[in-house]
């Protein structure tokens, strides 16, 4: 049995990422894969018992390394239950949010230094890498706004921080896409939700047999 591809979805708040899953899910069941759609923080009943933990309560609640402790917890159950499962299956796995989001919300804007991130993730998962990533670049007032007309209304902790935070974790997440070439494309997330369906897929033609 081949193993599956893992693909993820990154970028800032609003971007569009979750909009787009049911599209690529559907883009490759038509082509005869089995998908297994998944999400961080969470994804795993564990992981999302922590999620809970992360996602309620003040923006101090918890400070930046005891967060990301946190989401390592998570990420580690995550990818033990759920993850390497199917892939090994030979499930193509579809993660909204995944390590990428902890170098930008956690490092570049909780401060954490990328070595403490990167030594944790990979204890927790070595050599273990998404097959491709797609990061969604948006300006940041269109982000937020619309978080906020999300239909179930919530704005969660992220939502909260201030402007330049967003700021920060923006342009991580354009060095990441910048120093990852072989798996990153970074998503110009202005776009048609139909336009934007139709660049993913031309990019995920690469993965297929
Ligand atoms: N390409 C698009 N153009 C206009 N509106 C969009 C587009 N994609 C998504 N939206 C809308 O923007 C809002 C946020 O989209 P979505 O929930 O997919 O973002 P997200 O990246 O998953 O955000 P979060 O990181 O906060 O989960 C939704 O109301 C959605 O309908
Ligand atoms: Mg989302």
């Amino acid at each position: 049995m081949e193993r599956g591809k893992f693909i993820t979805l990154e970028g800032g708040e609003g971007a569009g990422k979750s909009t787009q899953i049911p599209y690529l899910k559907s883009f490759l069941e038509a082509r005869g894969y089995q998908v297994v759609i998944t999400r961080e923080p969470g994804g795993s009943p564990g992981a999302e018992l922590i999620r809970k933990l992360l996602l309620e309560g003040t923006p101090t609640r918890w400070e930046p390394l005891t967060e990301y402790l946190l989401l390592s917890a998570a990420r580690r159950d995550h990818i033990e239950k759920v993850i390497k499962p199917a892939l090994e299956q030979g499930k193509w796995v579809v993660c909204d949010r995944f390590f990428d989001s902890s170098l930008a919300y956690q490092g570049a804007g909780g401060g954490i230094k990328e070595e403490i991130l990167q030594q944790i993730y990979d204890a927790i998962a070595p050599y273990f890498e998404p097959d491709i990533t797609f990061i969604f670049d948006l300006p940041i007032e269109i982000g937020l706004q619309r978080a906020k007309t999300r239909s179930f209304g919530l704005e969660d902790r992220f939502e909260q921080m201030p402007f330049d935070f967003h700021q920060r974790v923006q342009d991580k997440f354009r060095q990441i896409s910048a120093k990852n070439p072989h798996r990153c494309y970074l998503v110009q997330a202005h776009h048609t939700v139909e336009d934007i369906s139709k660049e993913l897929q031309s990019h995920m033609i690469k993965l297929l047999k």
